[in-house]
């Protein structure tokens, strides 16, 4: 396969071996070409398949502009980026910043990557999560912010169908990364979602890679608008 034939993904947020790694290493191995991006000057590792790491914070529209200008197209864009501060987000300033990053920054990434999707006919997959329909008063700013991503997705998927653009998201439930790790701490949480989850387990970053090729696939390709589930089961009780 030429350089040319090879669809671009771009995963913003894919820098710490969790879910957006996952998903960058995953398209890499079916051969498409992957740029990823996380806040951190260096990720922790790089994908396996993957060459290029931008540094870029999604709070910074000068950044996010100018790592779009590098971009004549997309195919596949992923919206990892997120933070969630457990216990601490009742605090306005840590609420504000959850929603800058989470919801405001998804949305600045897609605008700016607009002229190079609809160049492609190309596809975003955002991340929402099980907060985006269940309520948690130790994580109320993530879950406002995940509630709107389910909510936006659709809002972007009629605004982009028109140039051929879809635009989905994937709910993981509850996955083992560094963003859970505070969370996993706790032990009555970490066995509560154990055994509400029908598959007795927590979730892998991989479980969220297979997901993810699907909607980018041409199997996908009268899905939009609408957030996938991918919780073993966690939603269903
Ligand atoms: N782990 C879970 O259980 C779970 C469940 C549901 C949804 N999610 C979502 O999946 C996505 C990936 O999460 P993960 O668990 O792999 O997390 P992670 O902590 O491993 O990775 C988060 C990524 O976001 C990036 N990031 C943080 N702040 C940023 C900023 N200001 N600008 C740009 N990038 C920034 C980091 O660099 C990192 O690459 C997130 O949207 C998260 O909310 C995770």
């Amino acid at each position: 396969m030429s350089e040319t034939d090879q669809r671009v993904w771009l995963v913003v947020g894919a820098s710490l071996d969790g879910i957006g790694a996952a998903i960058a290493r995953a398209a890499a191995a079916q051969g498409d070409r992957v740029v990823i991006t996380g806040v951190e000057a260096e990720p922790l590792s790089m994908p396996e398949g993957v060459a290029v790491y931008h540094q870029l914070d999604v709070c910074d529209t000068g950044a996010i502009s100018a790592l779009a200008s590098q971009f004549s197209r997309l195919d596949v864009l992923v919206n990892c980026a997120a933070i969630s501060r457990r216990d601490l987000e009742d605090d306005l300033d840590v609420f504000r910043q959850v929603i800058d990053v989470n919801l405001i920054g998804n949305f600045d990434v897609v605008r700016h990557f607009e002229a190079a999707l609809i160049a492609a006919r190309g596809v975003v997959i955002n991340i929402a999560s099980m907060y985006s329909f269940f309520g948690s008063p130790k994580v109320p700013a993530y879950g406002a912010s995940k509630a709107a991503i389910h909510q936006l997705t659709k809002s972007l998927a009629l605004k982009y169908a028109p140039h051929g653009v879809r635009v989905n998201a994937i709910a993981p439930g509850f996955v083992v990364t560094e963003q859970t790790k505070r969370g996993r701490a706790d032990t009555v949480h970490y066995d509560a979602v154990i055994s509400r989850t029908p598959f007795g387990r927590w979730g892998q970053p991989d479980d969220i890679a297979g997901p993810a090729l699907f909607l980018a696939s041409e199997q996908a390709e009268f899905v939009t608008g609408q957030t996938l589930v991918v919780d073993g089961g966690y939603s269903i009780g």
